[in-house]
């Protein structure tokens, strides 16, 4: 034995030394061959290298060591090797068929443009590996490569990179017959192949003993004769059927799928399995993942499936499993699970304590069920979780820190639909950051008012309950939330100062801290609100959640429109998507103290500026001039000082101005806009140093020219103004108010009446969502 290894190591050396001193290399038809192949492609920058005596040498060429003939051929679109190669039309030169010890060979990622894969490929008699696929082949698969008795590897999965849901190819197999004379076959895809008229093709793959691998998805396979009863398939580890409709019972007269051994992966999503999971199941003690999500399977999951101790992954949504959850969970209890999704079913019951001993749990998702009762806070023990969501149950009491305080790898958060209240102490930081939360409620259909009713009784509530109201922004909040493009904390009970990382956050455009009690000066840091810097566009950050919102058309989603509030220009208006457009800073109705920071004129891209009902002091910056964008001022009711500044008749674009009820002496600046808006006495009123029209006392050791005379361009209407600004936006009627991430001591934030408590940072349409839309539809 080890006498022969001696032996074969030396003949290959000495061979390998002769070959590579002989000239040309490689074998010189063997070299035509490959460049007469060769103009059959557009030749890209990969195929440039084609040139020179030694064929051995050229991208994508492998020979043999030993012979010096070409084994390998990889002429294969990749992104690694700046390739582009595709094809010219007409025919693939045969050429090929020179290259007779070809073992492998790659063509995938090319576009042959709908061409069928050549027959004359059934010649290369030597191959192992072949691949074919994301190559927009079409037609018929050519009975001919049944021819190759050797092959390992087939690979004809979707012929088109581009069609994985468009029916754009139509790559097909009338015939399967071929394929059983590919008896060494380990590995076979066909995914998208259309198989709609191959009624055996369970009996075909059942002659191929060795497979380890069968990829047969959205084959559009058909079930309409008996399925094999005897298993050949007995190394088969990976199986995907998915998106064939076979409207199978699952449990009876299927063994076909369930009574595999060696299975490790299991996809059979979309298979109009109906009826219960198989008992059966229970015997694929190796198996990894099951997914046999979106069929209408009943019941719950067989009490065999304890012996599925290797299970990390079993998808079950958009089924109509029903029973309770816990027996459910139960019967899981044996494997060490991570992902876990079971959304719409028709589950009952509550989430039982034992949810804690899922600790490999990373994904759980349980929407859309009927599930009741509290959330138990053994939830707190999953702490690899990275998604949970809750969402569209019936869950009701408390969610505190014991729930959510270990849960630091937590990136999604769904609660929306439920009755959850959220009490946490003071001061909590959650550990975790989130890039999508969905806390919305189903009471969508009540009215403002009915909803502003329900904010303030259930405040009441709490006030008498708790006494001390000590809610404060966290420093932390620029940290935590960098993206956030809209913060509305209107009517709230805050307190405490504007933090100075408020900085922190670029994306900020909409800011609304009107009607608290927070104190302290106005932070220089605002000016660093670059969003606020900047016109918005449309797709801006608001633009997303805009986007979002419309883009839900007649799906589910529609329930969480609502109307925004906003006040500007001394209204209450109700916008629509047009918020998208508004740049807004709003601090009135506080006790803010100190001057208003010069670094407010960075701010250029404002169009509605309230620092009304505070107690301002000092005089207005000159800078307020730079705010270009400007549509609404209101400065009254502070105690802002000296002359108002000539700036201000720089402001072009204003419509509402109101300085009124503050300690402004001098001149009254004119000019511009200034003279054209409306109440022109009680913009300035309540100054009693203001001199000048359109005041009455007029300033006497001036010499003054006298003003133009007001306009009568009328803005009676300024909510037909504003909304005809917002023109053709005023559609879908919604609200986006981004409240809290689990903070802190909004300490009682109760999910029923959240729906101004939406927390979208990033608004993203969950996959989960877009499952569902293509079953409602
Ligand atoms: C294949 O290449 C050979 C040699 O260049 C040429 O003669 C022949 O016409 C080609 N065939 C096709 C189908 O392009
Ligand atoms: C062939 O030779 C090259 C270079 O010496 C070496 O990297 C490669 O592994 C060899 N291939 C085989 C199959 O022995
Ligand atoms: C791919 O192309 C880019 C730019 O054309 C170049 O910088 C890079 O080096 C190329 N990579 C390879 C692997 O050729
Ligand atoms: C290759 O396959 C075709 C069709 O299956 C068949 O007609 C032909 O005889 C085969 N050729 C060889 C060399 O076996
Ligand atoms: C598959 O082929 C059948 C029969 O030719 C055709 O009716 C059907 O539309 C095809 N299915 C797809 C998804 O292309
Ligand atoms: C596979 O099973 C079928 C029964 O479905 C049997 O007829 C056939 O001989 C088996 N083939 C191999 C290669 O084991
Ligand atoms: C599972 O396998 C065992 C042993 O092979 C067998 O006795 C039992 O009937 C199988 N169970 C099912 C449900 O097929
Ligand atoms: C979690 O996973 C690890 C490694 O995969 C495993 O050893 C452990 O038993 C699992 N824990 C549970 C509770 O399943
Ligand atoms: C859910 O189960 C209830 C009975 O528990 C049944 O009335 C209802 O139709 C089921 N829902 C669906 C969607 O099947
Ligand atoms: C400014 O805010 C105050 C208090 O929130 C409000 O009454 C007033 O109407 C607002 N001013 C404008 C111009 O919207
Ligand atoms: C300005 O605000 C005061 C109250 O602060 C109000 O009485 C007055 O009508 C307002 N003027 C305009 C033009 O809105």
């Amino acid at each position: 034995m080890i006498q022969t290894t001696w032996c074969l190591v030396f003949l290959s050396l000495s061979t390998q030394s002769t070959s590579t001193t002989a000239a040309g290399r490689c074998a010189p038809h063997e070299r035509d061959a490959l460049l007469a192949f060769r103009a059959s492609f557009t030749d890209g920058k990969y195929l440039s290298s084609w040139r020179g005596e030694d064929c051995c040498q050229w991208n994508g060429v492998h020979c043999s060591n030993l012979t010096r003939r070409v084994v390998e051929l990889q002429i294969r679109h990749s992104r690694v090797a700046n390739s582009s190669i595709g094809f010219r039309g007409g025919q693939m030169n045969s050429s090929l068929l020179g290259l007779q010890h070809l073992r492998s060979l790659d063509l995938s990622y090319n576009d042959f443009n709908g061409m069928p894969v050549p027959e004359f490929i059934g010649g290369l008699t030597n191959l192992r590996y072949l691949y074919l696929s994301y190559s927009n082949f079409g037609g018929r698969v050519p009975p001919q490569l049944g021819n190759l008795s050797r092959l390992l590897h087939l690979d004809l999965g979707f012929s088109n990179v581009n069609t994985y849901y468009a029916s754009v190819s139509d790559i097909h197999s009338d015939d399967l017959t071929w394929l059983s004379r590919l008896t060494k076959l380990h590995y076979l895809d066909l995914t998208k192949v259309n198989l709609s008229t191959v009624v055996d093709w369970a009996h075909v793959v059942n002659k191929l003993p060795s497979l380890v691998t069968l990829k047969m998805r959205l084959c559009t396979l058909q079930n309409s004769i008996p399925l094999p009863v005897h298993i050949n398939l007995t190394s088969l580890q990976y199986l995907d059927l998915g998106g064939t409709d076979f409207r199978l019972p699952a449990g009876a007269n299927s063994l076909f799928f369930w009574d595999l051994p060696s299975l490790l992966h299991l996809d059979m999503e979309g298979c109009g399995l109906q009826g219960l999971i198989p008992e059966k199941m229970g015997n694929m003690t190796s198996i990894i993942r099951i997914h046999l999500g979106a069929n209408d399977l009943t019941g719950t999951i067989p009490a065999t499936f304890r012996n599925l101790h290797n299970l990390e992954a079993l998808w079950l949504s958009l089924n109509n499993l029903n029973g309770a959850l816990s027996e459910l969970l139960q019967r899981l209890a044996g494997n060490s699970l991570s992902t876990l999704w079971l959304y719409e079913n028709n589950l009952t019951g509550r989430l039982p304590d034992q949810l804690g001993r899922f600790s490999n749990l990373t994904t759980l998702d349980l929407s859309y069920n009927r599930l009741s009762g509290g959330i138990p806070s053994s939830i707190g023990a999953l702490t690899k979780l990275t998604e949970l969501q809750l969402g569209f149950n019936n869950f009701d009491g408390t969610i505190t820190e014991a729930h959510l305080g270990k849960l630091a790898s937590l990136d999604y958060l769904d609660l929306s639909d439920n009755s959850l209240t959220v009490l946490v102490q003071e001061r909590w930081v959650p550990p975790f950051k989130l890039t999508k939360a969905a806390l919305r409620t189903r009471n969508m259909v009540l009215s403002r008012n009915q909803i502003s009713g329900m904010l303030s009784a259930t405040m009441l509530q709490e006030m008498e309950a708790e006494t001390i109201f000590s809610e404060v922004l966290p420093t932390w909040i620029g940290d935590q939330l960098p993206s956030l493009a809209l913060l509305s904390l209107r009517s709230n009970l805050f307190s405490g100062h504007i933090p100075q990382q408020l900085g922190k956050m670029k994306k900020l455009q909409y800011l609304d801290l009107a009607s608290n009690s927070m104190s302290g000066t106005i932070p220089q840091t605002l000016g660093d609100l670059a969003a606020m810097a900047i016109s918005p566009q449309d797709d801006g950050s608001l633009a997303d959640i805009v986007d979002f919102g419309m883009s839900s058309g007649n799906t589910d989603l529609v329930t969480y429109t609502d109307s925004s509030l906003v006040t500007i220009k001394g209204q209450q208006l109700e916008f629509a998507t047009g918020i998208m457009y508004l740049v807004n800073l709003d601090l009135s109705g506080n006790t803010f103290t100190g001057h208003i920071p010069e670094e407010i004129g960075k701010l250029a891209a404002l169009k509605n500026l309230n620092l009304s009902w505070n107690h301002v002091s000092g005089v207005m910056p000159d800078s307020v001039g730079k705010l270009h964008s400007l549509e609404s001022l209101d400065l009254s009711q502070n105690q802002l000082s000296g002359e108002i500044p000539a700036s201000l008749s720089d402001l072009t674009s204003l419509a509402h101005l109101n300085l009124s009820y503050n300690c402004l002496t001098g001149k009254i600046p004119s000019g511009n806009q200034l003279q054209t808006l409306n109440d022109q006495a009680s913009i300035y009123i309540g100054n009693p140093g203001l001199c000048g029209p359109p005041l009455t006392n007029s300033c006497s050791n001036a010499n003054l020219t006298p003003s133009a005379p007001l306009e009568s361009r009328e803005f009676s209407d300024s909510v037909s103004f504003f909304l005809a600004m917002c023109c053709g936006y005023v559609v879908g009627l919604w609200t986006v108010f981004c409240l809290y991430l689990f903070k802190k001591d909004w300490r009682v934030v109760s999910l029923s009446f959240s729906d101004l408590l939406y927390d979208w940072i990033y608004v993203q349409v969950a996959l989960s969502w877009a499952y569902l839309r293509g079953k409602h539809e």
